[in-house]
């Protein structure tokens, strides 16, 4: 056994997955999907071969060729990693697997009427970053091995499905037409029956198994760009309120383009989520996921558009080969969203998102004080759950790693080095020292000047790291430090602050100030009941780490109205952490039981370990 990936039960000895033909169906009343994958690999091989699943019932292996079954065993479920699908081949080329997901499939979301907006139709989507993707369909679930795919979704016919792949066809099942797999005549009536509807995909291009995703609703779209549609629930006022937010896409992808070279994705559209969608934004391929609290209606949802698009070069182009070096991914795409945002925004705008980073990348040190390796740029994940050690460190590290090579170069020869980068190593999955060798062969001496080493296997920020200056990131940090000497910013200061200038104040000051300060400052500038969550969880953080009960109520109808993971964290931690606060604990404990089946599994298990830590 030669493992590539401390997450995945892949060995390297072995061909890999290079396409996988998925027939799924999905079935809303048990909260399930059955499913066929037929898996092509790289060649005919003899012998075991390892897959990754995760919560999967196995119902037959075949040969796909001949429909005869193939001897197979299923490791027990010892940690996060799932279950390794070892199937024994005699010169097989296919497999092909029956199989069905269960209710606690890690990567799907299954909500019901009432938790849509609409309240009518049931609603379901992946989330497979980093590990999650086994628990759709049995696979090589490693970035090191790239696929392509095909899908059929089998839905009730009210619904549509949308999907990271091209979008080929919707017609009525046809019966008998996943036949081959031997699912047996109840599946077969199922597949076909009155109501149901067949959506067809296609991902032409080899993407890593995490940028698999899919989701199924009542959904509306509206078209923002000649190659952007917004998608969300159909609910008009919400995809009039995304139109307007994401209006500049287009604008994005050209400046894209222009830094890092062709968008060679063909479409970019956006997907709305659910409130309970995990993260801000994932970059699957040709449909981005975002969550709806980026519609605030200052444009601000930018940002992430912009991070999440930035990914169609860093991250989806060019990939980590594991977790290990995830900051190829994030640090990259930071770096590259930083440029975009500049480019559509201005340099002030780009200096602040630097400067919230700055004070976040400082912040994961104290977090990271008792286990400094996820300080480092690359990581050692032997046994570590990805999902419990996501951090800003990758994102904010990596960036000022690339800006000191800015610095150090300059920027247009820079510029010149991001392009070569992304041409010579598209559709590669690639290592941290794969990118050290390019980054010394392309420009000599840089060893000298930096000490790379100590950036990439380091512990802490280098001391040649940098703060960033402007003129509105500097006023905003001496505001704060005026706070902590009693001096609340006056009204003409703060006339222009948009939701991210007031998340940088809110971050800068103490971690616990008097009760007293944080209610006056509440009544002048009404923090507690803003619309940005961002602005608003930086406060309610605040209020509870200084004890400020006034505010719990607040607390706890956030946490039961997003289900984003950068507000549970914070907010949960803030709650749990620390010695005595007996009734801020059973106010987490009653809140996480009330709210959880709201909670996407990822968030879920991702409180569950807060808790674990805390309690
Ligand atoms: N790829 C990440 C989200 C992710 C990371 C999912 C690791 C699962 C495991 C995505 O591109 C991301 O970084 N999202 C950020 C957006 C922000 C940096 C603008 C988020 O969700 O906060
Ligand atoms: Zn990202």
């Amino acid at each position: 056994m030669a493992p590539t990936d401390p997450h995945s039960y892949t060995d390297s000895a072995h061909p890999v997955t290079t396409h996988i033909t998925l027939s799924l169906y999905i079935d809303f009343p048990s909260t399930t999907i059955h499913g066929s994958a037929l898996l092509t690999l790289t060649s005919p091989h003899t012998g075991p071969i390892s897959l990754d699943t995760r919560s999967l019932t196995i119902h037959q292996i075949l040969d796909p060729k001949t429909l005869t079954p193939l001897p197979h065993s299923l490791s027990p479920t010892t940690s996060f990693l799932g279950q390794c699908l070892s199937v024994h081949l005699s010169n097989h080329s296919s497999i092909l697997v029956t199989y069905s997901t269960s209710p606690s499939s890690s990567a799907l979301q299954w909500l019901s009427p009432p938790q849509t907006f609409n309240k009518k139709y049931p609603y379901v989507y992946t989330q497979c970053q980093s590990i999650h993707a086994r628990s759709v369909f049995p696979c090589h679930d490693t970035p090191a091995a790239r696929i392509r795919y095909a899908a059929v979704i089998n839905i009730p016919r009210e619904l549509s499905a949308v999907m990271a792949a091209k979008h080929v066809n919707r017609r009525d099942p046809v019966p008998r037409e996943v036949e081959g797999v031997g699912w047996g005549s109840e599946m077969d009536s199922m597949w076909a029956a009155e109501g149901r509807v067949v959506e067809e995909f296609e991902m032409g291009l080899p993407v890593p198994p995490y940028l698999f995703a899919f989701a199924v609703g009542e959904l509306g779209f509206r078209e923002v760009g000649v190659r952007t549609r917004v998608y969300a629930e159909a609910v008009p006022e919400l995809l009039d309120a995304a139109a307007r937010e994401f209006a500049g896409a287009e604008e994005m992808i050209r400046q894209g383009e222009r830094l890092f070279g062709e968008y060679c994705w063909e479409r970019f559209d956006l997907l709305v989520l659910p409130p309970s969608f995990p993260y801000g934004g994932m970059e699957n391929p040709r449909m981005v996921f975002l969550t709806p609290t980026v519609i605030k209606g200052d444009a601000s949802g930018a940002q992430v558009v912009a991070h999440e698009l930035a990914h169609s070069w860093t991250g989806n182009l060019i990939t980590n080969k594991n977790n290990e070096h995830f900051w190829l991914n994030e640090g990259f795409t930071t770096y590259a969203e930083r440029r975009i945002v500049e480019a559509v925004q201005g340099e002030d705008r780009a200096a602040l998102n630097i400067g919230i980073g700055w004070r976040g990348l400082n912040e994961e040190m104290e977090r990271f004080k008792d286990n400094m390796e996820f300080t480092k740029l690359k990581t050692k994940q032997e046994g570590v759950d990805p999902d419990d050690v996501y951090s800003q460190v990758p994102y904010e590290k990596g960036f000022q790693f690339l800006w000191r090579i800015e610095r150090q170069i300059g920027r247009p020869a820079f510029d010149e080095f991001l392009k070569k980068y992304i041409a010579t190593f598209k559709f590669k999955s690639i290592d941290t020292e794969t990118f050290l060798d390019f980054l010394k062969s392309n420009i000599p001496g840089i060893e000298k000047d930096i000490n790379l080493e100590l950036w990439t296997e380091g512990i802490g920020i280098p001391p040649d790291a940098y703060e960033p200056v402007s003129n509105i990131y500097t006023q905003i940090i001496s505001l704060a430090n005026e706070f902590k000497l009693g001096r609340m910013p006056r009204e003409d200061e703060v006339a222009d602050w948009q939701g991210q200038e007031w998340e940088l104040y809110l971050e800068n000051l103490p971690k616990s100030v008097e009760a007293s300060q944080i209610l006056a400052l509440d009544a002048r500038y009404r923090l507690s009941e803003s619309k940005d969550y961002e602005l608003k969880v930086a406060f309610l953080q605040l209020a509870i780490s200084s004890g400020c009960r006034d505010y719990y109520g607040e607390v706890e109808k956030t946490l039961k109205e997003v289900g984003r993971m950068k507000y549970l964290r914070p907010l949960y931690t803030a709650l749990v952490q620390g010695a005595g606060k007996e009734e801020e604990k059973i106010l987490a404990k009653r809140v996480f039981t009330e709210a959880r089946v709201c909670y996407h599994p990822i968030a879920q298990g991702v409180v569950e370990s807060i808790f674990a830590k805390h309690l």
